[in-house]
């Protein structure tokens, strides 16, 4: 496994488990319990996710040490407050049956972020949290916030994958040290991206899979990502990027694909309004 360093010291594996949408007990349990025995160092999961608890039980059935893995979480919108945040800290570590978190995130620059933020900071300094840290945050959001506040974020996730590549957002994150993480590397497997005919090209030069080069692609930009799968077989293919390289001509190829964009919160009141009320409908 590869490790970044964190602007606080902390190491983070560089590639990690996915578990969104992974909520029927027994099926994400063994899942989860497959992944950390067969090497995964890394569980993302979340509050919103409704399965820190299936996590937690994973974790402790599992074959591995707590201070081998990296567990993250995130704090949802309708706890971005003080008073939320301690709140949905302490829900997050019960049902995650941890006495610290390694990574604590806001879930999205929503609500009250800066009180949460500053419970976070707290908790952080008495040791519950490893790394505090912010998703889904626009370049703009990330300076303001780190100019408004004692601790810088550790991490920013955003959406990227090779439609949605983010190289400005990601040199903006360099520049003030604060590590990007791709979420949904695959694009969740829309716009038929398994069978894009350059990385299907790339993909058979190395005698890898197209999901290989995608992951080994963002590894190489020294970018964290978490692919979701609960099939062991192709979360065992996802964990075996790291015995090749891409060439630097095979990086450039890639750009070529961009699309530009990825995940961003609407500006538009009907649409952003919209988004509120599904998520409260959906997770509260
Ligand atoms: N912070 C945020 O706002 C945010 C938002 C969205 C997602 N996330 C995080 O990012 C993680 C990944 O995103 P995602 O789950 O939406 O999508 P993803 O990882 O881009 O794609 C997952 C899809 O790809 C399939 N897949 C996985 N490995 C494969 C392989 N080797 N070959 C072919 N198909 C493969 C999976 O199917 P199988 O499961 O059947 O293998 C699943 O359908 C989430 O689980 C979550 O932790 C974060």
């Amino acid at each position: 496994m590869e490790f970044v360093t964190l602007n606080n010291g902390v190491k983070m594996p560089k590639l990690g488990l996915g578990v969104m949408q992974m909520t029927d007990p027994v099926e994400a349990e063994n899942a989860i319990v497959a992944a950390l025995e067969m090497g995964y160092p890394m569980i993302d999961t979340a509050a919103a996710y409704g399965n820190e608890d299936i996590v937690g039980r994973a974790i402790k059935r599992a074959n591995v040490k707590r201070e081998d893995i990296f567990v993250t979480s995130k704090l949802w919108v309708s706890d971005m407050s003080y008073e939320g945040a301690k709140r949905g800290l302490e829900s997050s570590l019960d049902k995650l049956q941890l006495d610290y978190i390694d990574l604590y995130v806001l879930h999205q620059p929503i609500g009250d972020i800066y009180g949460a933020w500053r419970y976070l900071t707290e908790a952080y300094k008495e040791g519950k949290i490893r790394a505090i840290g912010v998703d889904n945050f626009t370049q703009a959001k990330l300076v303001e916030f780190i100019k408004f506040n004692e601790v810088k974020p550790a991490v920013n996730l955003i959406q990227a994958n090779p439609y949605h590549q983010r190289h400005e957002d990601q040199a903006a994150m360099v520049a003030r040290d604060v590590q990007m993480v791709a979420w949904q590397p695959f694009s969740a497997g829309d716009g038929n991206l398994f069978e894009q005919p350059l990385l299907k090209e790339i993909a058979v030069a190395h005698n890898k899979t197209v999901a290989q080069v995608i992951l080994r692609w963002l590894l190489q930009r020294d970018v964290v990502t978490i692919p979701k799968s609960i099939n062991p077989e192709r979360m065992a293919q996802n964990l075996a990027v790291f015995d090749f390289e891409l060439t630097a001509e095979d990086m450039e190829a890639i750009k070529s694909i961009d699309q530009g964009g990825g995940f961003a919160l609407p500006d538009n009141a009907d649409n952003f309004e919209r988004i509120l009320n599904m998520w409260e409908q959906m997770f509260g």
